[in-house]
């Protein structure tokens, strides 16, 4: 199909079916969703392509006869979670038999035969390149066999489909697939293929539908974002042209790569006003002989260069990441220099994690997974410490500054309080006063914790 003329075709044309389901078919369809902002995007996509078939989606489990789980593979323990998931739906389908149960996404790419070992009810077993079979899957479902869609295919950018989003305030836009990166300790590119990039021009038209639709603020997503292109395009010129749509109040994107994060990304964030100044940039570790075992293709010392060129260019920036402690082979003396550069970064906030040996890395292939569990345990405390008492310092700080904040619903804990973000991401709590969801508020922050921030609306 030649680029830039893709229309939104029925897709029972592309999948092959001559029709859309017939009402007798037409199934109750509910999707569970796991792990990262992609499966969220994921599913709504597979939303798209369900109901173009004339299946219908439904909010709550017990109004279903099919039931999707899209998965996660990057840790042990998602998976953990949703083998015991399926445990549990397996008593529902003993009851009622009839009960199609189907595991979707990374898990399914990644376990493929052996999850039907571990759970011989799941009926599908569908990777991330295979949703466009998944109403065919459907009606080949039998007593006998699981239906398995695990062909990776480098082609598959689902660019003629239109996802089923929840309204709301933020939507999810995938700007690419996969993942050429080859990090030695990530499952990620062996479950979701080589890396792909949606045309700019596509993506721009997608951007002023959401906006039409009402949407304030759009977050591009790709593995690694920053290093989408198309033909001469690169991410710095998609973020300028996707800022310039008209009526957008926010972008955001996730997760970049620092080898990608180039001067025409930095150039964007600094001079877009929509463009949200945070950054979440994937640290992993502070010592460079560890980034060369988990082939992150840079050394701290040019880590510490971009974040002190990051904070010259775009002075506001709030800075999140992701680090991995107890990584193959990882000394004490190596995770000392990672706890010593996030002392030294002062990162806003960081997702931390022990290193989870996956089946079909490099890492598995190359090197033991050595370091002791308790030992991966301690690291991993002494980090969460560090990072929340930096956490709550940098928002102290923030008692007494106004922020604007896009309000996008009730506090959970409080009815009579709105939450909403800042720019840079931080979540804040203050009371409704006569703003709506969707509005843009300016909240003077009266006291902080590590997680949220507290304040009052001001005119
Ligand atoms: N073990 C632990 N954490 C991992 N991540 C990716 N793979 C693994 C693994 N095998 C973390 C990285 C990545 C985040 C999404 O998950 O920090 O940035």
């Amino acid at each position: 199909m030649e680029k830039n003329s893709i229309t939104r075709l029925p897709i029972y044309q592309k999948a092959g079916l001559k029709r859309p389901a017939s009402p007798a078919q037409a199934r109750q369809i509910y999707i569970e969703t796991y792990g990262c902002q992609m499966n969220v995007s994921d599913s709504e996509l597979m939303a798209g392509i369900l109901t173009q078939n004339g299946h219908q989606m439904v909010s709550h489990l017990d109004d279903a006869d099919v039931v999707l789980l899209n998965t996660c593979a990057i840790r042990e323990n998602a998976e953990t979670k949703v083998l015991n998931r399926l445990k549990q739906l397996n008593h529902r389908k003993r009851r009622e038999p009839e009960l199609i149960i189907g595991v979707c996404g990374c898990m399914a790419q990644h376990l493929r035969n052996q999850l039907v070992e571990a759970a011989p009810y799941v009926d599908l077993v569908m990777g991330p390149d295979a949703y466009r079979n998944l109403p065919m899957a459907l009606n080949a479902v039998t007593n006998r066999d699981a239906f398995l869609g695990v062909r990776l295919d480098k082609n598959e950018d689902y660019a003629d489909i239109a996802p089923i989003r929840k309204e709301g305030i933020r939507a999810w836009l995938t700007i690419q697939r996969g993942c050429d990166k080859m990090c030695t300790f990530c499952i990620v590119p062996f479950v979701r293929g080589r890396e792909r990039s949606l045309p700019l021009k596509l993506l721009v038209e997608d951007v002023e539908k959401l906006v039409d639709q009402g949407f304030k603020e759009v977050v591009l997503l790709g593995q690694t974002v920053n290093s989408y292109h198309d033909d001469d395009y690169d991410f710095g010129e998609l973020l300028y042209a996707v800022s310039d749509v008209n009526g957008l109040e926010r972008v955001r994107f996730t997760s970049p790569h620092p080898a990608d994060a180039t001067d025409s990304m930095i150039d964007a964030m600094a001079n877009s006003p929509n463009v949200c100044n945070h950054l979440h940039l994937p640290l992993q570790s502070g010592s460079t002989s560890v980034l060369e075992r988990m082939r992150r293709t840079y050394t701290a010392e040019a880590y510490r260069s971009l974040v002190a060129k990051l904070r010259e260019r775009i002075p506001e920036l709030v800075l999140t990441t992701d680090i991995i402690v107890g990584f193959c082979g990882e000394t004490e003396a190596e995770f000392m220099q990672t706890y010593e550069m996030m002392a030294e970064i002062r990162y806003d906030s960081a997702f931390m994690f022990k290193y989870s040996e996956r089946e079909g890395t490099l890492a598995h292939k190359a090197f033991p997974d050595d370091v002791p569990e308790p030992e991966k345990g301690r690291r991993l405390t002494e980090i969460i410490a560090l990072q929340e008492r930096i956490s709550a310092e940098i928002n102290t700080t923030t008692v007494g500054q106004t922020f604007t904040v896009l309000v996008e619903g009730e506090s959970r804990r409080d009815a009579n309080r709105y939450h909403g973000k800042t720019d840079g991401f931080k979540t804040t709590v203050f009371p409704k006063a006569d703003s709506t969801v969707g509005d843009m508020v300016d909240v003077c922050i009266a006291s902080a914790t590590a997680h949220t921030l507290i304040g009052q609306i001001v005119s």
